[in-house]
């Protein structure tokens, strides 16, 4: 068998052409373009490419975006300082603290992470991270969906795959990716999605016992993990869908979680790295941008 490509380049641009139009319609409709906010603490060159991605995907897009760099010795209070402000700030409509910030070792002033996440405003909070909407995620009535997991459910849903009944095997269970991701493909309503939903999740993490027979047992096998090449075609069975969210930087090459020869060979259907969830985790922090500007417009 050689599984089927899902393209997540492609439906990257598709969703992102989607909300273009409807900046355009927001725009005409006599608003001021939506607006997003990122702060960039230190020079971290990965932070660096990550946040000019962000740049340019938001001038495409018709959404404007201002970059505030901050020294790396920027401390807690100067940053929470400059948080308060664009909270209050009415031109601003998402806010996005870039991670990692810098550890002390890179010249940072020990920075508490959880303490600057927490300080963004839930009705600007883009990136999803926010207590409140972790919370009202949980609770099956999101407000914003975390971009990498809700770019996952996206491209499920355009590739046609059903999740209802199956069972979802997530490997990893980080706050951005992993957790938010099982409590997604859990709920009842199809709140996080269209048709993406009903899933009978397993959240495998570091002490899973029998990682390999936990896998095998997936019909759809979400790899986010952070370890080159880590699941092997053993660990998937015949016919499975493998959604690979894993980047890992190997010498000059990207490399998924996922070997992805071994796993084309056994899966449905697999995920390329690059080319496959990245592209859409911008697409969605686009899309929740100019849904933040539309619950501004009307509050
Ligand atoms: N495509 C995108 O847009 C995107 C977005 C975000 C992240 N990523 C990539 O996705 C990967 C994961 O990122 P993350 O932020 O979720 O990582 P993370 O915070 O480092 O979490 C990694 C998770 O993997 C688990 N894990 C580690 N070794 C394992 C093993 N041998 N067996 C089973 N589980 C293991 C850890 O378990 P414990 O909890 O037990 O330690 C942890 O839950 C990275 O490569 C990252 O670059 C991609």
């Amino acid at each position: 068998m050689t599984a089927r490509r899902l393209d997540g380049k492609a439906i990257a641009l598709q969703i992102r052409a989607e909300i273009t139009e409807q900046v355009g319609q927001f725009v005409a409709a006599g608003h001021a373009p939506p607006k997003l906010a990122a702060i960039l603490v230190g020079d971290d060159p990965a932070s660096q490419v990550y946040v000019r991605n962000k740049e340019r995907a938001c001038q495409k897009a018709g959404i404007e975006s201002l970059l505030d760099r901050m020294p790396v010795d920027t401390t807690q209070e100067q940053l929470l300082g400059r948080i308060a402000e664009l909270n209050a700030d009415p031109s601003v409509s998402g806010i996005l603290v870039q991670l990692p910030l810098p550890s002390k070792d890179q010249g940072g002033a020990g920075l508490d992470e959880r303490a600057v996440l927490d300080a963004v405003d839930p009705g600007k909070d883009v990136d999803a991270f926010s207590p409140v909407n972790v919370g009202l995620l949980m609770q099956g009535r999101p407000r914003f969906l975390p971009c990498t997991p809700h770019g996952i459910i996206q491209l499920l849903h355009r590739c046609d795959i059903e999740t209802s009944g199956k069972h979802v095997v997530v490997v990893g269970r980080s706050d951005i990716v992993g957790k938010p991701m099982a409590m997604m493909l859990a709920q009842k309503d199809g709140s996080c999605g269209p048709r993406t939903a009903n899933a009978t999740v397993t959240l495998a993490h570091s002490r899973t016992a029998n990682l390999t027979e936990v896998c095998r047992s997936a019909d759809i096998l979400i790899a986010a993990v952070g370890r080159p090449e880590m699941i092997r075609g053993d660990m998937i069975r015949e016919g499975a869908v493998v959604i690979d969210v894993g980047i890992n930087r190997v010498g000059d090459r990207l490399v998924g979680d996922v070997a992805f020869e071994e796993a084309e060979a056994v899966a449905s259907a697999t995920t390329p790295v690059p080319g496959g969830v990245g592209p859409l985790t911008i697409a969605m922090l686009l899309h929740n941008t100019l849904m933040a500007a539309k619950w501004q417009a009307e509050a």
